[in-house]
């Protein structure tokens, strides 16, 4: 059984901890598609041209220590709008997403375009200020001169622009659950998340016993 598992949702929504947590619980690979992103933004900032640089990125790429700044955030969503970019970028998830043992991928477009047949699709949110403050938390922690205003201005920022581009726009797709962790510890958020899936695997097994 090849399950594949699609969580989006905007900025810091908690979107990787309860995508890891999926994937601790039920030995699946995680592809955290954003970091795609990331990787082609610092390569921009670099001076390269963002369509060469998603052509060719490499492993190598997404392995460097810069990704999280603040600086390649914004560029993420920059060449995240270009429709080349994304295209580029295509078949290295949709491979990642039929990985042997199930796979879980979260990002923006996951279950609107990358995988639109996807076993569970979950789309995360929480209010602005909670995502702010999680994301200040972080970054204050490498950077104490970091600004809880800054943070939250960037987030909603890029919240629009991620979700006003023409291509694979951050949008629910009509068969996601929304699951709102404004008010839920991580081992709540990661608790409900554990459920869908086990709610999706039990729907996927009777189908296939069903088509033998
Ligand atoms: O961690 P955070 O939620 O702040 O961002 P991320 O998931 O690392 O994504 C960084 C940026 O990449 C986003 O703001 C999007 O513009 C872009 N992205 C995208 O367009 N599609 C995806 N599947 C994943 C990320």
């Amino acid at each position: 059984m090849n399950v594949i598992i699609a969580v989006d949702g905007p900025a810091a929504s908690g979107k990787g901890t309860i995508s890891r947590a999926i994937a601790a619980r039920f030995g699946f690979s995680h592809l955290d598609t954003g970091l795609l992103y990331r990787a082609v933004a610092r390569r921009a900032i670099d001076g390269e041209d963002p369509v060469a640089a998603a052509r060719t990125l490499k492993a190598g790429d997404l392995e460097r220590s810069d990704l999280r700044s603040v600086e390649v955030s914004r560029m993420a969503s920059r060449v995240a709008a270009d429709e080349c970019v994304r295209a580029a970028l295509v078949v290295f998830q949709r491979e990642f997403a039929h990985s042997d043992g199930g796979a879980v991928l979260d990002g923006r477009d996951i279950g609107t375009v990358i995988c639109p047949d996807a076993d569970c699709k979950i789309f995360v949110v929480a209010s602005d200020e909670v995502r702010a403050k999680r994301r200040y938390l972080e970054l204050v922690e490498k950077d104490p001169s970091t600004e809880f205003e800054t943070v939250l201005y960037d987030l909603r920022d890029r919240d629009a622009r991620d979700s006003r581009r023409a291509v694979a726009p951050l949008r629910p797709a009509p068969d996601a659950v929304l699951l709102d962790t404004s008010h839920l510890t991580v081992e709540e958020a990661s608790g409900r998340a554990v459920e869908l899936v086990d709610g999706a695997i039990a729907r996927n097994r009777s189908r296939q016993s069903g088509n033998s």
